[in-house]
């Protein structure tokens, strides 16, 4: 296995090294097509979304080895409890098998486990497995997973308005003291870094809720490839594409400043 952060294992062959200052710190993913997965085999979605569920290991092993520090999963959305009752049972029930089966070796790779969303909707057993997941790696440091779990991002936005609002009303904070570090700080992901780069699968291209404040000027990358297909590979080749990409922030780069000058 590669080392950490050493992207010369080759992409389809083709060995590529990338710096890295260009290797993205935060990867953030919308895991979509389990659904087509199965209906393209004639099979229940139960299996798309138990296949879906095991390629999950690729992105981690992507991440890892491409030197990745915080991956985000958007497994459940807020609207996603308006699909059939027996596949919100099939999520909920693959996510515990999950949580037992796969913390220990999580552990055992020094990945740190963070979940975002509004837990108290979820069940008992379910909410108790995550505080012991998170409680048992709090101190890892190779790779925080971050899972988007019952997240939505207009939701955790709209929280975030209500306790800056009651800090306000209490005379704790006045309206011009309001910066844009004060939301962010309000929001679930106040310990995590805006993702560099958002990956959506299976060729839909659109953010479902997922992130609306924290991908303002994320790099964005499409892929085909149905969710349960997404392999180590592919999310590796999503990193060489961010490394070859200019990011602007609304800026001009220096070396086009200097050809204005000289023109
Ligand atoms: C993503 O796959 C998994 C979840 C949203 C939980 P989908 O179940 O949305 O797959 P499609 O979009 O129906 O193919
Ligand atoms: C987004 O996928 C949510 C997750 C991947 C968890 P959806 O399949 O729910 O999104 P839409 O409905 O196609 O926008
Ligand atoms: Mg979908």
């Amino acid at each position: 296995m590669a080392a950490d952060g050493d992207l010369s294992v080759g992409t389809h062959g083709n060995v590529r090294k990338i710096e890295t200052s260009r290797i993205p710190k935060h990867v953030a993913i919308i895991m979509d097509g389990n659904g087509r997965w199965a209906s393209k085999r004639k099979l229940p979605k139960s299996v798309g979304h138990k296949k879906g569920s095991e390629a999950v290991k690729e992105a981690i092993s992507g991440a890892i080895k491409s030197g990745v520090k915080y991956l985000t999963l958007y497994a459940f959305s807020t609207e996603n409890w308006n699909r059939p009752q027996d596949e919100v049972q099939d999520l909920m029930g693959l996510l515990r098998f999950y949580l037992k089966r796969e913390i220990k070796e999580l552990h055992k790779e020094n990945v740190k486990l963070h979940v975002l969303g509004e837990k108290s909707a979820l069940d008992a057993e379910i909410t108790k497995l995550i505080d012991d997941a998170e409680a048992l790696t709090a101190d890892n440091d190779r790779l925080t997973l971050v899972i988007a779990l019952n997240y939505g991002s207009r939701q955790e936005i709209l929280k975030a308005v209500q306790a800056i609002a009651q800090k306000v009303e209490e005379g704790a904070l006045s309206t011009k003291a309001i910066t844009l570090e004060t939301l962010d700080d309000a929001l679930l992901t106040k310990e995590i870094p805006d993702p560099d780069l958002v990956i959506r699968t299976s060729g839909e291209q659109r953010l479902s809720n997922f992130l609306l404040w924290q991908v303002a000027y994320s790099e964005l990358y499409f892929s085909d490839v149905l969710w349960p297909d997404f392999a180590e590979q592919h999310f590796i080749d999503a990193v060489i594409e961010y490394g070859g990409r200019e990011r602007r922030f609304g800026a001009r780069p220096d070396d086009e400043i200097i050809t204005d000058t000289v023109a």
